[in-house]
């Protein structure tokens, strides 16, 4: 498989931890250069300071994907730094499980802006590019995205969205030189378990549904899918959304 990134520039949000960062590692394995952005600035400057030998130019910035203007400024500085794009990762994300009554407005609306919203804003920005130089987005959804998860009506409803957004997008593009797809990964042991607090009086056997029965899936595993929709190697997907969960969506 061809992954080589090498002479080429990703954008990829989330890169602070988890499958950001993991994604980050693997585009500068293969020789692209990387403006990372997360809202998290000690945790990008870990992934910059296990960057420092990699041989690939990186930029960082510490932003706020939840707002639009933020986002686009996001890809005017990538392009500003590189002179090109050839990648954009949405992997930025974040979930609150609750009862739905009772979610609040401010934990709604901040998943919808970051999981769903960034995505679109950052995408806006960056196609002219990715049209230029023939390049990919790749949106990171969710097995959640596939069904219906108890206690994440919010989640599932921005991962649900960013695979019809994905596939919407794919259609729109589907006579122009960009390649648009997402990844569907399964639980993986990262930082966002933080916020993965089963709300109070809830049903665990609803929990056990979409918890699956194989374990979790390794974030190295997922940024490899996401650089091989990236890179050449994935020259034949478009509006495609590679599963890897273990077999959570499997029935
Ligand atoms: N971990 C899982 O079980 C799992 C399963 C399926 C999908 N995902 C998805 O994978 C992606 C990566 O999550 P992860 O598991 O690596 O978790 P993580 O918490 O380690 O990483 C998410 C990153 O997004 C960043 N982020 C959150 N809000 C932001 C904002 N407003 N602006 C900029 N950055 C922001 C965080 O700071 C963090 O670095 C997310 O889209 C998540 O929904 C995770």
């Amino acid at each position: 498989m061809n992954t080589d990134m090498t002479g080429k520039a990703a954008l990829i949000t989330g890169a602070a931890s988890g499958l950001g960062r993991a994604t980050a590692l693997k585009f500068a394995a293969a020789g692209a250069d990387l403006w990372l952005a997360d809202v998290n600035a000690a945790g990008l400057e870990e992934t910059v300071a296990m960057l420092a030998d990699s041989g690939s130019t990186i930029g960082h910035e510490v932003v706020d994907l939840s707002d639009p203007e933020a986002c686009m400024q996001a890809v005017v500085a990538a392009v500003a730094r590189f002179g090109r794009l050839d990648a954009l990762c949405n992997v930025a994300g974040l979930i609150y499980l609750a009862n739905t009554p009772q979610m609040p407005l401010d934990q709604y609306q901040r998943t919808i802006d970051v999981n769903l919203s960034a995505p679109f804003h950052l995408s806006q920005a960056a196609i002219p590019h990715l049209l230029e130089s023939h390049g990919a987005i790749v949106n990171v959804a969710s097995s959640a995205a596939h069904i219906g998860e108890a206690y994440a009506a919010a989640y599932c409803a921005s991962k649900w969205g960013i695979l019809g957004m994905t596939k919407a997008m794919a259609m729109e593009f589907q006579k122009a030189p960009i390649r648009i797809n997402a990844v569907a990964p399964g639980g993986m042991v990262t930082n966002i378990a933080a916020n993965f607090v089963p709300p109070e009086g809830c049903d665990f056997d609803l929990i056990k549904r979409f918890s699956g029965m194989r374990g979790t899936v390794e974030v190295a595993d997922v940024a490899d899918m996401i650089l091989m929709l990236a890179s050449e190697a994935g020259r034949g997907f478009h509006g495609a959304c590679i599963d890897i969960d273990a077999g959570i969506t499997a029935g």
